[in-house]
């Protein structure tokens, strides 16, 4: 297994590029499933993640290939098997976006419950009710959702669906369900991340009629079919604040190409409260930090956007680790997700958790050591961590990280960071 060696103790200066994101390029990935065309999604990172969807859609007899100037082409005119396997849903959860398209299209789908997940339960049970509320019938056997229309329908048909909490993949089904589905479909309660306005805007360049995405109503007229398309993945949100956290701990200067502020104001305005300097430029964010000595931590709670992001919450901690004073961060989305504290403390991190609330005593230097990867975002604050710890820190199980970051450790290199894989 790879390990990442880091150096700390560099100041960070200069531009990267900032990926297509992950969680918008998984959900269209499984969009092309609506359409018997081709469809060609740009900027679609390379990550662990999207090659994991593509040999899930390659499963299913689905043409889906990368080609030499990234692009990757899905083609879904033919389809053998509408059928999402165990061994590939448990590697990656997103595997659950199959479901309402499959649906959609061709009337049916065998979708594996996702079962455990490091970061907390993360049921579909939403998921399930919203699309039995569109006329499918979904039965669990054998560990897996086997879902069809109900009798005497031969498309899914428009419902009102309030989910009892926001879900982020469970509107994403059912925006993508109610595109081909019969008459209107309304979505109270949804999500409105950016990668819910990006999916809405890549169906509706297939054809779908969708307003109000973005916001908490989404409406949509179901049409009888979607034709092909060509979109560009929205930048990744997240790894765009994960350097954004990187530069401010570290110090340093650097523009993010291809960021969007518009995207990270949460986030941002915690950093900026924090004493470094952020600005939106054209085309990307600049961000310019003393180091994080010279920073004031700052306490946060996750929430749904465009609140402060759960996926930034351990990069962002571990920014407070080594900022002045003491913090308080709330995790209220998912209850297991302070497993990169533990490691924080095998850098010398001072940090006690009470359930879903941690308090961070700032301490004025880390100390490298080896620390172990728990899961994608946690593995992203132990590298910041280790770019502020004296000495070297070593990242066990990379695997995590690879999963949702494009070449993180080329992009920290290029801007000046002691970073390099080791392959076992
Ligand atoms: N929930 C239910 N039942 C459901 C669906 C969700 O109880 O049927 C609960 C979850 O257990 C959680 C909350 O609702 O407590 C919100 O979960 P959500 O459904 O929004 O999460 P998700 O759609 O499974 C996506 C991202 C995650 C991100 C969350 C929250 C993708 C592929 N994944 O997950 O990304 O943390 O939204 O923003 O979009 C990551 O990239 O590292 C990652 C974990």
């Amino acid at each position: 297994m790879d390990k990442l060696l880091i150096r700390g103790g560099r100041r960070l200066h200069g531009e990267l590029l900032v990926s297509g994101a992950k969680n918008a390029a998984l959900p269209q990935l499984c969009a092309a499933l609506l359409s018997a065309d081709p469809v060609t999604l740009h900027n679609v990172p390379r990550l662990q993640d999207v090659r994991t969807m593509l040999k899930l859609l390659r499963n299913m007899g689905v043409a889906a290939e990368r080609s030499d100037d990234g692009a990757v082409h899905v083609d879904a005119r033919v389809l053998s098997t509408p059928e999402a396997p165990y061994e590939l849903v448990k590697t990656m959860r997103a595997s659950v976006l199959a479901l309402g398209p499959l649906l959609a299209r061709f009337g049916e789908a065998t979708v594996s419950l996702p079962g455990g997940c490091a970061i907390g339960s993360r049921p579909v049970d939403q998921h399930v009710r919203g699309l039995s509320a569109m006329g499918a019938e979904i039965v669990l056997e054998h560990g897996y959702m086997i879902a069809r229309l109900s009798a005497g329908r031969t498309r899914l048909k428009g419902a009102r669906i309030t989910t009892d909490m926001v879900t982020v993949t469970g509107t994403e089904n059912f925006l993508m369900a109610a595109a081909l589905a019969e008459g209107e479909t309304l979505l109270e309660n949804a999500a409105q991340e950016p990668e819910i306005a990006d999916l809405a805007e890549m169906l509706i360049a297939m054809g779908a009629r969708i307003e109000g995405h973005g916001s908490s109503r989404i409406r949509i007229q179901g049409v009888e079919r979607l034709h092909g398309c060509s979109h560009r993945v929205v930048a990744d949100r997240i790894e765009a604040g994960t350097f954004l956290c990187a530069v401010a701990a570290t110090g340093g200067d650097v523009l993010l190409r291809h960021g969007r502020a518009d995207h990270l104001d949460a986030v941002i305005e915690k950093l900026r409260a924090a004493g470094a300097e952020v600005q939106a430029v054209q085309d990307g964010i600049r961000v310019q930090s003393p180091g994080s000595a010279k920073l004031c931590a700052q306490g946060f709670r996750t929430t749904e956007y465009p609140g402060f992001p759960t996926d930034m919450q351990a990069q962002f901690m571990a920014l407070n680790c080594i900022a002045q004073g003491r913090s308080t961060v709330t995790e209220t989305i998912f209850e297991n997700r302070f497993m990169h504290v533990d490691e924080l403390l095998r850098l010398g991190a001072r940090i006690q958790v009470d359930g879903k609330v941690a308090v961070i005593e700032g301490v004025a230097r880390l100390s490298g050591a080896t620390v172990t990867a728990t899961d994608l975002r946690a593995s992203a604050s132990l590298v910041i961590a280790g770019l502020v710890a004296d000495g070297e820190t070593v990242l066990e199980h990379v695997h995590h990280l690879d999963r949702g970051y494009d070449c993180m450790e080329a992009k920290l290199r290029g801007i000046g960071a002691d970073i390099e894989r080791a392959s076992a």
